[in-house]
């Protein structure tokens, strides 16, 4: 399969994505052209090295480029000061010098991280990324935010921080825990839903294949993600209007993260699935929208296997004013109004700091 090549267009800090299943195989030919001194400082995490460093060193070392790898405890405890101190130490002690190139081989928790970490040693040493999960290809390797994550909330500290390229291997994907490919659907059907109608009528014909093997469906939806994130991106690189958008069923999703503590109860993708219904229930509600398309999104994302409301996260038990304390502490928001996404219909949203707060309270009260 020749690779998709989606073009973030960036200025100077422009870059290709490429996408095809069995990538990885040819991940040396694609990076040697970056890897000026013939060396990359590999960051990954134990899941991910136990199934595919020996593919990754080998193609690698074929191109003439030599591997060193720096493999993590998986999970989001890695987006923490100690760990980010301790890698930047391990990096430096290896000899990293501006001239080299770290590779973020993972999810979008060593993405954030070793981007971030790229960003701040020696004032900036490129980065490549080779996301390995589905969210991390279709959302966090593609438009330069990298961050850790700090008392005060999640991404809290972090820079912009585009890499020098990015190779999605869609195959890699078949080893995902089914319930992190979902989480990942989810992000993938918010492109549909903020602006391509088109493409979520496409994945309500065609998610099963694209979550069960991969074939030309999987690449499809992820080249299809890709492509509205770069296009996004180039409009809006630092989130100053339209980016925005990417945040559609965020401030929802946000909220029932925080009260379930970030972890295995409620993965990120889960709660965005859950939070993008909940915005279209209350896009419908304030008359944006025709009624409809939040029983539509539900009913989809019931049938493949996602949670589509507050009441399928196990456990949950809090007030409607609770789950709105932790909106407004959202760092999205300006002046203590919270911004949300809405939308005019499937394919059609907003960004609107207009919402009554009673209105987003009535909507989780109906939720809960
Ligand atoms: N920078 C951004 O723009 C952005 C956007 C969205 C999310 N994020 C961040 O991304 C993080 C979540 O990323 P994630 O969902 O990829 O989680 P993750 O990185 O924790 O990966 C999920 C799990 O899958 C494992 N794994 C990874 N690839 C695998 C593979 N191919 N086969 C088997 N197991 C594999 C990992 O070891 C981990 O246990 C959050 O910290 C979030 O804040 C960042
Ligand atoms: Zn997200």
């Amino acid at each position: 399969v020749t690779p998709q090549t989606i073009h973030v267009a960036l200025g100077a800090r422009s870059y290709d994505v490429l996408a095809a299943p069995g990538l990885l195989q040819r991940a040396g030919d694609a990076i040697l052209p970056f890897a000026k001194s013939r060396r990359v400082f590999v960051v990954t995490d134990t899941n991910v090295h136990a199934r595919y460093a020996q593919a990754l060193t080998a193609c690698l070392t074929a191109a003439g480029v030599a591997p060193i790898y720096f493999t993590l405890a998986p999970g989001e405890g890695a987006k923490s000061f100690p760990v980010l101190a301790r890698l930047c130490d391990d990096l430096l002690a290896a000899g990293v010098e501006r001239g080299d190139l770290v590779l973020a081989f993972g999810g979008g928790v060593i993405g954030d991280l070793a981007g971030f970490a790229a960003g701040i040693l020696k004032r900036g040493v490129d980065f490549v990324q080779i996301p390995t999960t589905l969210l991390a290809q279709v959302d966090s390797s593609v438009g330069g935010k990298t961050a850790i994550n700090a008392a005060a909330g999640k991404n809290m500290i972090g820079l912009f921080n585009q890499p020098r390229l990015v190779l999605a291997d869609t195959a890699v994907l078949d080893t995902l825990p089914r319930r992190e490919m979902l989480a990942g659907f989810a992000e993938v059907a918010k492109y549909g839903l903020l602006g391509d109608a088109a493409f979520f009528a496409w994945l309500e014909a065609h998610g099963a294949a694209v979550l069960d093997h991969s074939g030309p469906e999987r690449l499809y939806a992820i080249t299809t993600s890709i492509a509205a994130k770069a296009r996004i991106v180039a409009e809006d690189e630092r989130e100053a209007g339209m980016r925005a958008l990417l945040n559609l069923g965020h401030t929802f999703g946000h909220a029932l993260e925080a009260e379930t503590g970030y972890g295995e109860r409620l993965l990120h993708g889960e709660s965005v699935a859950i939070g993008m219904i909940m915005a279209f229930e209350l896009s419908e509600r304030l008359g944006h929208c025709a009624p409809g398309a939040a029983a539509r999104i539900a009913a989809f994302f019931k049938r493949i296997g996602l949670p589509a409301s507050p009441r399928d996260v196990p456990g949950l038990n809090a007030s409607p004013e609770t789950m709105v304390a932790h909106m407004t502490h959202d760092k999205k928001n300006k002046d203590g109004r919270i911004t949300l996404i809405l939308a005019r219909g499937i394919g059609q949203s907003f960004v609107t700091s207009d919402t009554p707060v009673a209105a987003i309270r009535d909507q989780w009260a109906r939720a809960l």
